[in-house]
């Protein structure tokens, strides 16, 4: 297995998740701004780094991913990866609610604890998959 490509996927997938997780987080303290400037600089910031921090790193990670799967033939190692990618969708699509949540200036608190636990858990749930590789 390439080292480099690895050391670059463990890199990319600590800022994807990363990424999500403050997101998701600021999200919710930004419910606590009153100033409409406050509320407008905080989604324009939170905009920004999803534009240019965490689609780019995604792709990274992801093409990462599939490059080390090819080389170690881990698609017919067990059915681990296969999870892996089905816990890889849901948490875009956490990803995905998030951003949307950003501009919703009317969230209910629930819904952005909602999403910011549940980036947490399906992220840990990766790694678990693929450190202990259980099936
Ligand atoms: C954000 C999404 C992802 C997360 C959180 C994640 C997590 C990780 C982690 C923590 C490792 C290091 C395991 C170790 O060396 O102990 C790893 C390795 C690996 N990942 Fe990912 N990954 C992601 C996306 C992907 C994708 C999309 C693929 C494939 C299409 C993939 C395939 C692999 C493979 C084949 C390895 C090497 C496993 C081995 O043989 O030890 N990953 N991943």
């Amino acid at each position: 297995m390439s080292t480099f490509i690895l050391t670059l996927h463990i890199l990319s997938i600590c800022l994807v998740v990363g990424t999500l997780f403050v997101q998701s987080l600021a999200v919710v303290f930004r419910l606590r701004l009153k100033g409409p400037q406050q509320i407008t600089g905080a989604q324009w910031v939170q905009a920004r780094i999803y534009k240019f921090i965490y689609y780019p790193i995604l792709v990274v990670a992801v093409a990462s991913g599939y490059y080390l799967a090819i080389d170690t033939g881990a698609f017919s190692q067990g059915k681990w990866l296969h999870w892996k990618i089905v816990l890889l969708l849901i948490l875009v699509g956490f990803g995905f609610l998030n951003g949307k949540q950003i501009n919703n200036k009317e969230l209910p608190k629930i819904l952005a604890m909602m999403v910011h636990i549940g980036i947490f858990l399906v992220a840990a749930a990766m790694i678990y998959l693929v450190v202990a590789k259980p099936i």
